[in-house]
């Protein structure tokens, strides 16, 4: 764990938490990505006991209320994130429990416990991959699911300047970067596609389904026109990275 990087992203977090408020959050998977209505990865969620990593302004768990979760739970390392979602009314019953903290530690999250952990948009920012996996996989019961989408690892490898792509930089190089979209000091991890996959095999999951698609439709044009996501870029290069995979 990164503790200077934690507290640099924590300030800007805070910060810049009101522009990100309900952001695409479940059913969205991410800018220009597929959405949930289409792919449903979760399927029936009634009764079940979900966690969400990241969780943001709380917009997703409102979306896992609305579809009758039976637990929700919420980790965030921003106080303003975190301030918003107790404040979405879905999100005021007493089911709902929320944890001011970096995904790397567990402030008291039960263990054998979930049966869906989900992240939106947030892993990428961990400072340490392993760590926020081993815990995600304690979380988790035997055969539950742990469903995450974030920015695709060629997405700002590859710049799109008048119609023509090319490698801002290599895909080979990882770890920590400073973000080319952020106005404000924030430290993301870089990794390859292989680092995702191979560090949930190596922590005891199994990968079920890696999506890369785009979803792009005729709004979109004039909406994603530009913008970090942008409608012509996500015509030859993917947003968003989507894997569903299941705790052995
Ligand atoms: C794009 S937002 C997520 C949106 C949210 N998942 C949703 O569905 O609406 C990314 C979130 O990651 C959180 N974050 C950044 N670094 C974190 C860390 N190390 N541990 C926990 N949360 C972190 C930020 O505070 C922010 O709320």
């Amino acid at each position: 764990m990164n503790v200077e990087s934690l507290k640099v992203n924590k300030q800007s977090w805070d910060e810049v938490a009101q522009r990100f408020y309900g952001r695409n959050p479940l059913p969205e998977y991410g800018p220009l990505a597929p959405r949930e209505d289409e792919l449903n990865l979760f399927g029936n969620v009634s009764n079940l006991k979900v966690l969400d990593i990241g969780c943001g302004s709380g917009h997703s768990l409102q979306y896992m209320s609305k579809r009758n979760a039976g637990e929700l739970w919420g980790i965030d390392l921003s106080k303003k994130q975190i301030d918003a979602a107790k404040l979405l009314p879905e999100n005021c019953s007493s089911t709902v429990n929320l944890f001011e903290s970096p995904m790397e530690e567990n402030p008291g999250i039960p263990e054998n416990h979930f049966d869906i952990v989900y992240s939106i948009y947030a892993l990428g920012w961990t400072t340490n991959l392993d760590k926020t996996l081993a815990n995600i996989h304690k979380y988790l019961k035997k055969g539950g699911v742990f469903i995450f989408s974030w920015e695709h690892p060629l997405h700002s490898r590859v710049s799109n300047k008048d119609d023509v792509l090319s490698f801002a930089k290599s895909y080979h190089e990882e770890g920590p970067y400073d973000h080319e979209a952020w106005d404000k000091p924030a430290i993301m991890q870089q990794h390859r596609v292989s680092k995702y996959v191979n560090t949930l095999i190596n922590h005891g999951f199994r990968i079920e389904k890696m999506i890369e698609d785009v979803r792009l439709t005729e709004e979109d044009v004039h909406r994603h026109a530009n913008r970090w996501y942008s409608f012509e870029k996500a015509k030859s290069i993917p947003t968003t990275l989507i894997i569903k995979s299941q705790k052995l």
